[in-house]
């Protein structure tokens, strides 16, 4: 899966003519074919593409609009673009690791998949996925991914604050921040204190200290930051006219302690730490927000596929045809990790 890179999000439209027929699956792949593709510009690849929406005359809201009849079919799409050296470059990787690239996902896509239950797909909710370099969000309603966007910053940026804050390495920083981490201090966080050892040979520097509450004063203008930009991307996005604004906190930088209530403060009542759903079986190293995406990546197929077809596959396919890059939500991908998952004794409920 995928992160950053610049997300752009787009909404098609299309509508073709029934003349009163029943729709069948050619009438669903023309509707689709009928959108107008907006100028995404050079150096974009089209990451996903799907239906988020059916109308059949003045119905609208059809899922799946297969085997009813009408005059004219109307279809709304969500297109996701993203940079495409980001892609060619994650796949020159994957290629280089003698590894075949079955299919690329966004990541905030995915977490989502995962880590939202059925109603806050269903109503409205954001997904939040802090990453160690972005911050992806993904917006669902009515069980579809209808924006998406990152910011560029993440968990590595609290840990490059803290390594020049506390003037330690990187790997330093990264340790005490999981084990020391917080944003909200208290009294108590004045008296905690954390040794910092190096061996430079300066005994004054090796052997200093600082209170847990340094260490909170440095991390939670950054974390603030962060999700300040989510704030406003959300706001960007219209998120406050759905039904319901659920958030849902996922990914590694989700850790830390008293994010959640950070969050609300920021972003509104409704938030919840999210950690990845509907694989059952999953090792206890697996269970954790961490894991999100990469759960919610073995989901895909089953969550993209319609009774019996896998529109959204096909239509990515065709996209993905025309602008040559790799395909999201292959039929291979899923196969392939669900047989894994299998001989591993985890069994995927989609
Ligand atoms: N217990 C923890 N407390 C705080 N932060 C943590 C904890 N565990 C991991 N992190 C942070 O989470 C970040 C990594 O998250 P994640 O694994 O979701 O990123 P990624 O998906 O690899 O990165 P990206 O999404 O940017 O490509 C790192 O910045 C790491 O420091
Ligand atoms: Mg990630």
């Amino acid at each position: 899966m995928f992160s950053g890179a610049s997300p752009r999000s787009y909404g098609l439209a299309g509508s073709i003519d029934l003349e009163g027929r029943v729709v069948n699956e050619q009438d669903v792949a023309r509707v689709l074919a009928s959108c107008d593709m907006p100028d995404y510009g050079d150096g974009r690849e089209v990451l996903h593409a799907q239906p988020v929406n059916f109308a059949l005359d003045h119905r609208t809201g059809l899922s799946d609009p297969r085997g009813q009849m009408g005059q004219e079919l109307a279809t709304d799409m969500h297109m996701l673009t993203v940079d495409a050296i980001a892609i060619q470059n994650l796949a020159h990787c994957v290629k280089r690791c003698d590894l075949e690239l079955a299919g690329i996902a966004s990541s905030s896509y995915v977490s989502a998949l995962s880590a939202l239950v059925e109603d806050e797909q269903e109503l409205g909710a954001a997904c939040v996925d802090l990453g160690g370099g972005t911050t992806g969000v993904s917006i669902f309603m009515k069980k579809h991914m209808i924006y998406a966007d990152a910011v560029r910053m993440g968990g590595d940026h609290v840990t490059s604050d803290i390594s020049m804050g506390l003037q330690v390495p990187t790997a330093m920083a990264e340790r005490i921040k999981t084990f020391y981490g917080g944003v909200y201090a208290t009294g108590m966080d004045d008296r905690e204190m954390i040794e910092l050892e190096s061996d430079t040979g300066d005994w004054e520097h090796d052997r200093r200290r600082v209170s847990r509450a340094e260490l909170i004063g440095i991390m939670r203008p950054r974390v603030e930051e962060v999700l300040e930009e989510v704030r406003s991307l959300l706001d960007a996005a219209g998120f406050e006219y759905l039904p319901s604004q659920k958030i849902v906190l996922t990914g590694g930088g989700s850790q830390i302690p008293g994010l959640d209530g950070l969050a609300s403060k920021i972003l509104g009542q409704q938030v919840r730490l999210g950690r990845p759903l509907r694989v059952h079986g999953l090792p206890q190293a697996a269970t954790g927000p961490g894991f999100a995406s990469a759960v919610g990546m073995c989901l895909l197929p089953p969550a993209h596929r319609m009774n019996g077809g896998t529109l959204t596959f096909r239509l990515n396919a065709i996209l993905c045809a025309a602008s040559n890059a790799p395909c999201a939500g292959s039929r291979r991908t899923g196969d392939a990790k669900r047989a894994k998952f299998r001989r591993c004794g985890v069994s995927i409920s989609a």
